[in-house]
């Protein structure tokens, strides 16, 4: 029986056990570079079989809170290489999550104070933070302006330029973020897409540039670098917010378009502020596990204890017709 401390296989990464770290921003990379306190903190839990960095802007454009790390320019790789060879060195694994977070963003922290970008110009209605002589303060999103078609192509070159430098920097792989109300979770929502164009309608159309992300990041770093993707199955108080229905199709679409996971999560607008400081984001045991077989697709899966506890053994899932979320798992040792 395999356990949590099994090594497996995700794509071709070979992962020393089945513990990921997930994906938390720290705002420790004053003007976009990462910091040696950051190499300090991702060695020491190099012991996880992967850790998935916290978001990285892949442009200027990109950001969205004050000291975040980014990654594409030579300084930033330069700046990231001592994390990835502490991981290493430590034994474990590292991807970086790529970020973009369209329209949750300030002007004072777009380039030359432009208004952020988005599918449409509809605004985000919730806050970020900017940091200024250290003190932290919440404050709300600027007005989005709708990206022209023609700018789209742009978007995805700079998605594939930061999978370049991720590995320049030592990077195991790249984390597509497309989940949390972010640009490519914008695309993909009805509520903030309305589109009329080839990026807005149907669901094809809505991840049309996340699918466009995925071919291009894979064409760039070949097929033994990581591609991962986070996708929200479920956007709880969210109106408009993707549905079960629509993560399964895209997790479909991205499995053709070259992913080698998808890291499965969920988000819930509780508050009108960042909603993901509201941990755990969903109140509900097993939740997060739950979604994950629903949407068809693990490649990483959790022991039997933690799958029975969420109700999602490959026993009561083939029963409820969900088991090839199991089977699907050619990798899994
Ligand atoms: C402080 C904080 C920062 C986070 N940063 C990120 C991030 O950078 N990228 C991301 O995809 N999710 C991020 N998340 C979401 C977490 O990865 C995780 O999915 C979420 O906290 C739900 O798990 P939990 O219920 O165990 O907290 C963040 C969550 C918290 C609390």
């Amino acid at each position: 029986m395999n356990t949590l401390f099994d090594p497996i296989h995700a794509g071709e990464l070979h992962l020393a056990n089945r513990i990921v770290m997930a994906p938390l921003t720290r705002n420790r990379a004053p003007g976009a570079i990462a910091t040696p306190l950051m190499a300090t903190y991702y060695a020491q839990r190099a012991s996880a079989g992967l850790i998935i960095t916290e978001a990285t802007a892949i442009s200027h454009q990109g950001q969205g809170y004050s000291d975040v790390p980014g990654i594409w320019s030579d300084a930033q790789v330069a700046a990231w290489r001592p994390v990835t060879e502490g991981v290493h060195a430590a034994g474990g694994k590292i991807v970086v999550q790529l970020w973009h977070v369209g329209r949750v963003s300030h002007v004072d922290l777009q380039p030359g104070g432009a208004a952020p970008v988005a599918p449409s110009a509809i605004a985000a209605k919730t806050k970020t933070v900017l940091i200024k002589d250290g003190v932290p303060r919440f404050v709300e999103t600027s007005e989005p302006r709708a990206l022209r078609a023609e700018e789209l192509p742009g978007i995805v070159a700079d998605y594939r330029h930061a999978a370049r430098c991720a590995a320049a920097a030592g990077f195991d792989g790249v984390e597509v973020h497309a989940s949390n109300g972010y640009l490519i979770d914008q695309f993909v929502r009805s509520s903030s897409n309305h589109r009329t164009d080839a990026y807005g309608g149907a669901i094809e159309n809505r991840a049309r540039l996340l699918l466009q992300i995925i071919a291009a990041v894979r064409a760039k770093v070949g097929a033994q670098f990581g591609v991962w993707l986070r996708l929200d199955a479920e956007e709880l108080h969210t109106p408009g917010g993707i549905s079960l229905d629509d993560a399964k199709a895209v997790a479909r679409m991205a499995e053709a378009a070259g992913v080698d996971a998808v890291s499965v999560s969920a988000s819930a607008r509780i508050t009108s502020g960042v909603v993901f400081t509201e941990a755990p984001l969903v109140h509900k045991p097993g939740g997060f596990m739950e979604w994950t077989a629903s949407v068809r697709w693990v490649r990483l899966i959790a022991p039997p204890a933690f799958r029975r506890q969420a109700g999602v053994n490959s026993r009561s899932a083939r029963r409820q017709g969900r088991a090839s979320a199991w089977r699907r798992c050619p990798h899994a040792a």
